[in-house]
């Protein structure tokens, strides 16, 4: 049985070295001019090296950059919807070196990548206010994505890379982490064919779970990819460990067996709502999935984009044929208390806002933060416990 085609390979084509040529790698970069890397940057050797960002060989260079930020296309027309890059401040080494890359994230700062670098450039300040505007929608500085990208450094260092390890995320959620290949194998020893990816940096509330219900009944999916981010996050967000608890114990109690597979991916949040929303489906095909879902307002962040622009995406900008994975496109969901039950808004043509359960994101922060339980058709009890405890551990 063969699973859905990685994106632009005919097989997935993971960047992490192993067996005797790690071995030769790490006695290698001892030997080499080392760089520190952005969480950026080391998260993109992560998703290189795990084989999620198939079929890229290392960072992308300018000509690469600014075509996939404006045509989401390299300039050998392969679909890419965000920029792979490695930005840095300062470079003191040449074109042709081979370096050492460490990763910011972990202490002693290890050796994660070996790039030869193939290309170093300066963007200008148009080349960055160009790929924010594009990729992110806008260049207010204050939103969390483009503040990020903006305080990486302005030199850009391009080539292929070979990985030696997936930085924290291995040690830190050994449970959870997974990379393309072992979740192709797993989908493929559970004799899964229809598989719906789920994307995720939240704790899943009644809506979140009624979604991955409908869209399995819809799909008649065998299975649902439960796929959480296990990396960076704005101020506020609830962190991986928290999220991953609440996450499986609503898959525990609430789902059959062997219907859903909880997992993650080592990689920082974008915040880049639309763009965001093709690079994962990109990785999720990567993966194995035939449908990610998505929803309202997905990856976004304030008032950024519009509610849906993340669906519409994919009929303005992604030709037909550049993607064989599906969107399986949601509106806007949330209990009903005429019907009892939680639905999609579209199919609840008669009722008004009043007839629905809303609560927003800072209303159900504070309500954990004073020990009150969001109302059962908003949260699972269980769930609710979890973040509860989580935000009280907090003013401690
Ligand atoms: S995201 O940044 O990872 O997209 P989140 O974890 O909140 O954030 O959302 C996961 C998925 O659920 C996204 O596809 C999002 O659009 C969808 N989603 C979340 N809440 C709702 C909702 N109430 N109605 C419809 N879709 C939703």
């Amino acid at each position: 049985m063969s699973l859905i085609t990685p994106h632009g390979a005919t097989s997935l084509t993971p960047l992490l070295a192993t067996g005797q040529r790690l071995a030769e790698l790490e006695a290698e970069s001892a030997t080499l001019p080392s760089i520190t890397v952005s969480s950026a940057a080391a998260a993109n050797a992560v998703m290189l090296g795990a084989g999620y960002f198939t079929p890229l060989k290392g960072y992308m260079n300018r000509s690469d950059a600014l075509s996939v930020a404006t045509d989401l296309k390299t300039t050998d027309g392969l679909l890419w919807p965000v920029p792979v890059l490695n930005m840095v401040e300062r470079f003191d080494g040449n074109l042709g070196d081979r370096i050492a890359l460490r990763d910011p994230n972990v202490d002693g700062g290890p050796v994660i990548a070996v790039m030869d670098v193939t290309g170093i450039e300066c963007l200008s300040d148009d080349d960055m206010a160009l790929m924010t505007r594009e990729v992110f929608g806008t260049d207010d500085p204050n939103h969390p994505g483009v503040a990020t990208f903006s305080s990486q450094g302005q030199i850009l260092l391009s080539g292929p890379i070979e990985v030696l390890n997936y930085s924290y995320f291995q040690s830190d959620f050994p449970g959870t982490f997974r990379t393309a290949m072992e979740i192709r194998d797993e989908i493929e020893s559970r004799g899964w064919k229809r598989v719906v990816a789920f994307q995720t940096r939240n704790p899943m509330h009644r809506a979140h779970e009624e979604l991955c219900r409908m869209a399995m009944s819809d799909l008649n999916a065998d299975g649902i990819l439960i796929h959480m981010l296990l990396g960076k996050l704005k101020a506020g967000d609830i962190p991986a460990d928290v999220r991953d608890d609440s996450i499986r114990t609503m898959v525990d109690h609430y789902f059959p067996e062997n219907t859903v597979m909880v997992t993650g991916y080592g990689f920082d949040m974008l915040y880049a709502g639309p763009r965001e929303a093709v690079l994962h489906a990109v990785f999720r095909q990567n993966a194995g999935c035939t449908e990610l879902i998505v929803g309202r307002d997905h990856a976004g962040v304030g008032d950024y984009y519009g509610g849906f622009d993340a669906q519409t995406i994919f009929d303005e900008r992604v030709s037909e044929g550049a993607l064989e994975i599906d969107i399986y496109r949601a509106d806007h969901t949330a209990y009903s208390k005429k019907l009892d039950r939680v639905v999609m808004m579209k199919d609840a043509p008669d009722h008004s806002k009043e007839d629905f359960v809303l609560l927003s994101g800072t209303a159900v922060r504070e309500m954990l933060g004073q020990g009150i339980a969001p109302p059962p058709e908003f949260s699972r009890p269980e769930v609710a416990k979890i973040l509860m405890d989580y935000y009280q551990s907090l003013d401690q």
